[in-house]
């Protein structure tokens, strides 16, 4: 009996698959993590063909688990790190270069180049985008400029181009030779490329042609969800369709069922993402945040948003961890910094990638200022927890002035909502109430809940919406004085990490 949907996350850190039921609980999961690999400061790549295998193995090792066998498996969702981008050639399946990913900053000069032409906001009006190193086109741009042949191949048409959502649905759908291979992604993902005009939903050609992009390479765009492809290479899920796609921050806004323009939500991943569902018109945001699609169901009108995009919150734990060692685990993050009642006057401002939204500073980079011979590591573990906050006050400022959306409270997901300290420092230097639901896996239930829609594995958004249960409210307890005293303090840090790449 058909009884399961298989999401597939593959992140910025690891790959994941989370098999979940008619009720949208989780009955088997599997992780992997793959390589970071940093060729100079500022690059970020990842090995493709390292990302594929990994999904393909978290595919196999999930259903073992779990026991599941292909023939209860109604369909696949995908939903993956954005913006990260794959060209690899048509014929052999080979990647031409390593996937650049959504931190890389090499394109610097590029986007400079092109903003000497109409500024920054060249694109915004078309694409909801400024113009930065943080999308795809530039990324794009950079491998065919730089890979040696690959600019003559593209325009011989045998390459193509993907975002990962692309990459990985061209893999399960290929028998081995390419034939069969489906070569396509969804709105959501598209919208994150510089290249799709959002408000006819299609590759933008004058925008490709500034860029040099070569229209061939690129895939065929298409709803969130909808049969994208069946199974055809020889894995774990022969014949199964493919049958939902979505940038992992638009999956977790379907997974919240922020279904309703007014509905927001902050997930705490590598990075940090805001969401605000704006309904069917593209709304542009006066304060730094993007606009961008947030879904499109078949053929109903597409949803769009706006989003605060924070490139550094959980990796700079991470970077405690691994580059500093200065705690051995990430939990252990909390634990220390719970050892101190506050941060000692010190702020540490994550600026690896320059800063995305609202400040949009490629030339900023991470600084850590207010040091004294007072401050020890439980005061920075308890200053990087509080730049996640910070920074996610920072977006919801903007968007309380870019729309008149009364947001009354903040759901919440992804891997640091467990952290508790951070969600009540949270709650507190936003002043609203911080709500947790049951699942915090919203992601993949996204992706899982865009594949089932299309199937009829699930009625309507409206049987979504009622699996959704809150778990913790926290609700702020600090005093305005205090709130003010900290986020003046932490806007001073910022300034300091200006004009230094
Ligand atoms: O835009 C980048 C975002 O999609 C990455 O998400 O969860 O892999 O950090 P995550």
């Amino acid at each position: 009996m058909v009884q399961y949907i298989v999401a597939i996350d593959q992140g910025t850190t690891s790959s994941r698959c989370v098999i979940v039921d008619h009720d949208g609980n989780p009955v088997s999961s599997a992780q992997q993590e793959h390589r970071q690999i940093f060729p100079h400061a500022g690059w970020v790549e990842h090995d493709a063909t390292e990302l594929w295998l990994g999904t393909r193995e978290v595919i196999a090792r999930a259903l073992a688990k779990g026991d599941v066998s292909y023939h209860e498996v109604a369909a696949i969702g995908i939903t993956n790190q954005r913006e990260t981008t794959v060209v690899w050639d048509r014929a052999t399946g080979e990647p031409v270069y390593n996937a650049i990913v959504w931190q890389d900053t090499r394109t610097t000069t590029i986007c400079d180049e092109l903003a000497r032409d109409g500024g920054t906001e060249r694109f915004r009006d078309r694409t909801g985008l400024p113009l930065s190193t943080y999308f795809s086109g530039p990324k794009l741009r950079w491998i065919l400029d730089n890979v040696d042949g690959v600019r003559e191949r593209a325009e011989r048409g045998e390459l193509c181009f993907g975002t990962v959502d692309s990459w990985l649905l061209w893999n399960m759908t290929n028998a081995g030779d390419g034939s069969g291979a489906v070569h396509a992604t969804d709105v959501t993902n598209a919208s994150r490329t510089l290249l799709m005009n959002l408000r006819t939903l299609q590759w933008d050609p004058e925008i490709c042609d500034a860029l040099g992009i070569p229209m061939s390479m690129l895939p065929e765009i298409r709803s969130s969800s909808e049969v994208f492809g069946h199974v055809r290479e020889r894995g774990s899920l022969p014949g199964v369709p493919i049958a939902g796609i979505l940038g992992d921050q638009q999956a977790a806004m379907f997974g919240q069922t922020c279904l309703s323009p007014g509905d927001a939500k902050n997930t705490y991943g590598t990075g940090n993402f805001v969401l605000l569902n704006t309904g069917t018109e593209p709304v542009f945001s006066d304060h730094g945040l993007i606009t961008t699609v947030c879904y499109r169901i078949g053929d109903a009108d597409a949803v769009y948003a706006l989003e605060g995009s924070i490139a550094v919150t959980g990796s700079l734990v991470q970077w405690l961890r691994d580059n500093l060692g200065v705690i051995s685990s990430s939990p252990e993050v909390e634990t220390l910094a719970a050892e101190v009642d506050d941060n000692g006057g010190a702020y540490i401002v994550p600026a690896f990638s320059g800063l995305f939204a609202p400040r949009w500073r490629p030339d900023a980079r991470g600084v850590i200022v207010g040091l004294t011979r007072y401050v020890d590591r439980r005061h920075l573990a308890r200053a990087a927890l509080e730049a996640t906050a910070y920074q996610t006050r920072e977006v919801i400022d903007a968007m309380l002035s870019d729309s008149d959306v009364d947001l009354s409270e903040l759901k919440v997901d992804g891997g640091m909502v467990v952290n508790d300290l951070l969600m009540q420092f949270q709650a507190d230097i936003l002043d609203m109430p911080v709500v947790r639901p049951r699942m915090i896996e919203t992601t993949v239930l996204g992706a899982a809940y865009a594949a089932g829609l299309a199937t009829g594995f699930w009625r309507d958004t409206d049987e979504l919406r009622e699996k959704w249960a809150v778990d913790t409210t926290w609700e702020p307890q600090l005093d305005a004085d205090e709130r003010d005293r900290l986020f003046a303090a932490w806007n001073r840090a910022v300034e300091r990490s200006y004009d230094w790449a």
